[in-house]
């Protein structure tokens, strides 16, 4: 990471300062994206940049920013650290204010950081390049708002954590009812019988953008049949794939589920599809 951005400077992250009076520090009030570009070209840039001011108007964070802003500052941080895999993480916070104090006002200035990170190369269809993942599962404990991509992510990193303390990658989460909602840092979905299924997005997930780019590109150039509805915790571990999706893993198959070996630990066929399918489309989504 050699050059960062924050609030209209291209700069050396050492340079980068905010207030502890910032408000994305005192209260995590802010809304945050990632990015992928690979070889200077985003993945899904016009529907990220859309849940990302989604995301500042549901929590009344007034702003100047429109998707040509954000492109500029993509572009140049590419250009700037090197182009390559990269992730530009862009973080929106309300800004600094003169005091502690759980009410906001309008007048506050947000404060903008966004810096570029190394992301693994885009995954191609070759078994052995290929990562999977090992998961546990879980009690949903987060809060009833993780359809706002928010920098309060407190609840994701317990849940995270406590599957790499187990060794593992990711966690599986469930509600009450024992319904799928997602995994701490990605969106699930699980294959059955060849039939794509996916958990309804409402307010226990966060709608993800990998999650809208295979849904689109499912339904516009294959055959497979594909069902967004409620997803059982029986289900799941019944599934014949089971997939991570987001951002940094694109779709990243599940190898185990606590003690049980997904698929006979073998890659799937409908993975194997869905993943060319998302390689050959996923540049397809940068016009706004
Ligand atoms: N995580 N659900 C949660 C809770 C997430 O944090 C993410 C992304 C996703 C997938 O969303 P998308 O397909 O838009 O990346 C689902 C990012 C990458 C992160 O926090 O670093």
């Amino acid at each position: 990471m050699s050059i960062v951005y924050l609030n209209g400077e291209f700069i050396p992250p050492e340079q980068a300062k905010i207030s502890p009076m910032d408000r994305g520090f005192l209260f995590g009030d802010g809304i945050y994206e990632v990015i992928p570009s690979y070889d200077n070209k985003f993945v899904g840039f016009t529907p990220h940049i859309d849940r990302l001011l989604d995301g500042l108007a549901a929590i009344e964070i007034n702003h100047p920013y429109d998707h040509a802003f954000f492109e500029e500052i993509c572009h140049q941080l590419c250009e700037q650290n090197g182009g390559g895999d990269l992730g530009i993480y862009i973080h929106v916070s309300r800004g600094a204010d003169t005091k502690r104090h759980h009410a906001f006002t309008q007048n506050i200035r947000p404060t903008l950081f966004a810096y570029a990170f190394e992301i693994p190369p885009a995954p191609c269809v070759d078994d052995t390049k290929i990562n999977t993942y090992k998961v546990i599962s879980a009690q949903d404990l987060r809060w009833q708002r993780c359809n706002i991509k928010s920098t309060s992510l407190l609840g994701n990193v317990m849940h995270y954590q406590r599957s790499h303390q187990a060794g593992f990658d990711e966690t599986l989460l469930f509600n009450e009812k024992d319904e799928l909602t997602e995994a701490a840092s990605c969106n699930c979905f699980i294959v059955k019988d060849g039939v794509v299924i996916t958990p309804k997005l409402d307010h226990q997930k966060l709608p993800g953008i990998t999650r809208l780019l295979i849904l689109d590109i499912l339904d516009k150039y294959s055959d497979i049949p594909v069902e967004e509805r409620v997803v059982t915790r029986d289900e799941v571990f019944a599934a014949d794939e089971i997939w991570l999706t987001s951002s940094t893993k694109q779709v990243g198959p599940v190898r185990q589920l606590d003690d049980k070996i997904i698929n006979n630990g073998n890659l799937g066929d409908i993975w194997r599809q869905t993943q060319a399918l998302f390689t050959a489309h996923q540049f397809d989504y940068n016009d706004y």
